[in-house]
């Protein structure tokens, strides 16, 4: 199989259109290269020397096939008569091609030949056979171009190649909004799109594009209201004085724009931007109509970011993890918090207006957690089993406290059955090993309850192993509670993040040695007599810790993310000093 990639943009390498059309190459090559050996050539016309067509038809009358302009189209006929498909990658311009492909095509006039033929598909008048048998090469037009969308901006294109290659005769990916496939920044939903493109090659090897595939392609990569307000900043100059404007200032209007304003709760926020290598900060107020960048730092900010430069946008570009680098202390974060931990809801809600689906990096989208923007995705769910749950380690040791401290022997045996029933009554959630020994334990412990008739004793040791499960899950890689949680912070990558991490260390830690200590102090009081205090204790406590729990989780990574800086900040006017911004 022999495919040539024709890259017609004036940029060359640095096409967008040829990153698709690479894309596009990688699927039909894998699905090719199963059966045929691939031979991929490309040519770059940009670096190339294909000069216009003269028009003195010398191809035709005096050097028949032969072109009298002797530069680097000599070569280029060959390859396009004995390639197997040819793929024509190239930006729209003017609504049509650009210049050095529209002369390397009008270079093509002695592959015809001269003699007046009639088209036999019906479309148009008048026609030139080929001098060669092409018509079983296959054709892929793949463009990006500027505007939000592809959508009847490519007409003229069309129009060509259909007169050209033959109507129906060629296979088309058109995308808008091409210049953010070079924007690192947005990386994620941009690499989404060129995995639909890679798709499109594949089926395009199996003979046909799907329709889903289809569908996905045409989706544009952003809503048309938030590519055109991104366009707008990126070019650097303002829109009101049509003066040049500083990097950090248009990045952040950027970052602004990726705002999602459905995820609007109600509550105004001004986010403010401290870069503190450079001594800038800018305020982004958050509100129900969207999002706008405040210069003068007129308003009082809810959330500071204190960061360098460099450090928000490398975290941005994907080359650094936010989590990570809030961690390290490379930035911090006073005020409201909970915009932090809802991050990937506020900026990385593209996914939800993007009809094709994404996310994209709009500063720290990788950041300190999220709660809503991937929570509840059944993420490392192989089997299409739930994320774990932990009512399920919870049920089993809930049943035997109250069961058996009622009863040691029936209570012992509704507690056996409850167990048996947990994979039925939690079967739709993957069990997990805190699961399995909670299970085991208290099915252990049921048993001896209800030989012993000591209730009492075994509720205790239950207490005891409770405690321990949790201590112990304190020395490995991930502590019990984050083992449950993590899905709503990113699943595996919650590991990077030191802020849940640290929480849930400490969290783990608390509960063990509050079972612990529950288990002793009810020892003791049982020995005193005092099981009413017992009753009351060991019910109240729990209760209170799952208060402190909710709390905990949600203050002491804003703790940690403060940093240094362990004043609140929130509500506070952003001062304009630098010595703050240090
Ligand atoms: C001279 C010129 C003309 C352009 N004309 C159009 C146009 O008519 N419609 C459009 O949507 N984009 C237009 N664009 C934008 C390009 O199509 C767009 O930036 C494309 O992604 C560039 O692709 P490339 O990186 O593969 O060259 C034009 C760009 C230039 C430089």
């Amino acid at each position: 199989m022999r495919i040539l990639l024709i890259n017609g943009s004036p940029k060359g390498v640095r096409s967008n259109s040829l990153k698709l059309a690479k894309s596009f190459i990688d699927g039909f090559s894998t699905e090719i290269g199963k059966t045929e050996k691939i031979e991929l050539e490309e040519l770059t016309l940009a670096s190339m020397q294909i000069g216009p067509c003269k028009g003195c038809f010398a191809c035709w009358k005096s050097t028949p096939g032969i072109c009298c302009v002797k530069d680097d189209m000599q070569s280029v006929i060959g390859k396009i008569v004995n390639a197997n498909l040819i793929v024509w990658s190239f930006p729209l311009y003017y609504f049509n091609v650009p210049g050095v492909l529209k002369n390397m095509i009008d270079r093509q006039l002695p592959m015809a030949l001269p003699f007046m033929s009639e088209r036999t598909d019906g479309f148009g008048n008048g026609s030139h056979d080929s001098r060669y048998d092409t018509s079983k090469t296959r054709h892929v037009l793949i463009s990006t171009c500027g505007f939000w969308t592809a959508e009847s901006n490519y007409d003229s294109v069309t129009r060509m190649f259909d007169h050209f290659l033959g109507k129906n005769n060629y296979t088309t990916i058109f995308c808008g909004q091409g210049e953010l496939f070079h924007v690192k920044e947005l990386s994620e939903r941009t690499n989404d799109y060129l995995s639909v493109v890679k798709q499109a090659g594949e089926g395009f090897a199996k003979g046909t594009i799907s329709d889903e595939i289809r569908t996905l392609l045409k989706a544009p990569l952003y809503p048309k209201e938030k590519f055109e307000a991104m366009a707008d900043a990126s070019w650097g100059v303002s829109k009101e004085t049509g003066g040049k404007e500083p990097e950090d200032l248009i990045f952040t209007k950027q970052m602004a724009v990726l705002y999602n304003k459905a995820a609007y709760d109600g509550k105004d926020r001004v986010l403010e931007m401290n870069y503190t290598d450079i001594g800038t900060s800018y305020q982004i107020l958050l509100g129900k109509d969207g999002s706008k960048v405040i210069t003068d730092s007129s308003l009082t900010s809810t959330t500071k970011i204190n960061t360098p430069f460099k450090v928000w946008r490398a975290i941005s570009q994907g080359e650094m993890e936010g989590s990570e680098a809030l961690g390290k202390g490379l930035y911090n974060v006073t005020g409201d918090f909970s915009l932090m931990m809802n991050w990937n809801k506020f900026f990385g809600g593209a996914q939800a207006e993007s009809s094709a689906g994404s996310t994209s990096k709009s500063g720290a989208e990788n950041s300190v957690g999220n709660e809503n923007g991937k929570a509840g995705l059944n993420s490392n769910n192989t089997k299409g089993l739930k994320n774990p749950s932990m009512m399920t380690m919870l049920i089993p040791w809930i049943t035997l406290w109250i069961a058996c401290a009622i009863n040691p022997k029936t209570g012992a045996l509704i507690t056996l059955g409850v167990c048996a029933l947990v994979p039925l009554i939690m079967g739709k959630h993957r069990f997990v090993i805190w699961d399995t020994l909670s299970l085991a334990a208290v099915a252990g412990l049921s048993v001896a309850s209800n030989i012993t008739g000591n209730g009492a004793f075994f509720t205790n040791i239950g207490y005891l192993i409770f405690g321990l499960l949790w201590l112990v899950s304190c020395i490995v890689k991930e502590p019990l509670c984050a083992t449950y949680v993590k899905y709503s912070y990113g699943s595996e990558a919650a590991f990077k993040n030191p802020l849940f991490m640290k929480t849930n260390y400490v969290l783990a830690a608390a509960w063990g040695i509050l079972y612990v200590m529950t288990a002793i102090w009810t020892w003791f009081l049982r020995k005193s007599g005092f099981e009413t205090l017992i009753l009351i204790i060991n019910n109240a406590v729990p209760v209170f810790m799952g208060i402190f729990t909710g709390w905990f989780q949600k203050w002491y990574p804003a703790y940690l993310a403060r940093g240094k800086n362990k004043h609140s900040g929130q509500g506070k006017k952003p001062s304009s000093d630098s010595q703050e911004r240090q």
